[in-house]
């Protein structure tokens, strides 16, 4: 496991762009996992800038993000394929029908999650995933639980994460109860894994993850069983962890 200090948010951003970009340009038709949420904006916003600078192309590249609520339509402006489309996808040159994201609509979770995996495994697995970290540890939306999820699958989200996610939406009961999201063996069969980490709140759960047992009440924790690991935090999410 690599892990790269940097001073703030928008260091964290850039470094973790510059991962990706790597990873494109070495590999212009890669797989790039991707997440959603506060963490990976910076980072989506350079590498916007870069693209329109001319320095990256996503014109072969494919992708295929982590999770999707159950139940909220792409046109809703909570849905994660609305935060993709919004904050990368129409800003970028990659091809739309390359994008995939669970879909939330659809009512069996278990062929949607069945659909998802063969999405996946068809595209030839995932080069670079990107994670970001919840405050209770999780990756994904695989929260703190008796055993490790295995593939994709439909969760019940925690109290903490719609605590956490409310932010977003008029009222906590507004945040769906469920999503499905890549297991953590879909997670881990990624070849490359970028972990991105900004914020005093998760820095309990990034020490957790980086130095505590491996457990499934940290999920992130089975990261440190993962041969090819990046993590790119800021000062504060590492304030728990001396130099
Ligand atoms: C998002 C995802 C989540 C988030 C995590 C951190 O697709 O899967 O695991 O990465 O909840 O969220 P932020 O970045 O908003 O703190």
């Amino acid at each position: 496991m690599r892990l790269y200090r940097t001073a703030d948010y928008d260091d964290m951003s850039r470094k973790a762009a510059n991962i990706i970009s790597a990873q494109v340009i070495i590999k212009p038709d890669c797989v790039l996992g991707l997440a959603t949420g506060s963490t990976p904006l910076g980072t989506y916003r350079q590498l916007i800038d870069w693209y329109k600078k001319g320095d990256l192309d996503f014109s072969e590249v494919k992708s295929a993000n982590l999770d999707e609520y159950r139940g909220l339509p792409r046109d809703n402006d909570q849905s994660y394929y609305y935060f993709m489309y919004n904050n990368l996808f129409k800003h970028i040159n990659i091809n739309l029908d390359n994008t995939n994201v669970p879909n939330g609509m659809e009512p069996d979770s278990e062929k949607e999650c069945l659909r998802y995996e063969k999405v996946i495994a068809d595209l030839g697995g995932v080069d670079l995933q990107l994670l970001g970290l919840g405050r209770n540890g999780h990756i994904g939306f695989n929260e703190p639980a008796d055993s490790f999820g295995t593939i994709t699958h439909c969760v019940d989200l925690t109290e903490s994460t719609i605590e956490a996610n409310k932010r977003f939406f008029a009222s906590a009961d507004d945040v769906p109860r469920q999503a499905y999201t890549m297991g953590i063996q879909t997670i881990m069969k990624a070849r490359k894994i970028l972990l991105a980490v900004s914020g005093e709140d998760k820095a309990e759960a990034l020490y957790n993850t980086l130095y505590g047992p491996v457990t499934p009440q940290v999920p992130g924790s089975i990261l440190q069983l993962h041969t090819d690991v990046v993590v790119v935090a800021d000062e504060a999410a590492l304030s728990r962890i001396p130099r």
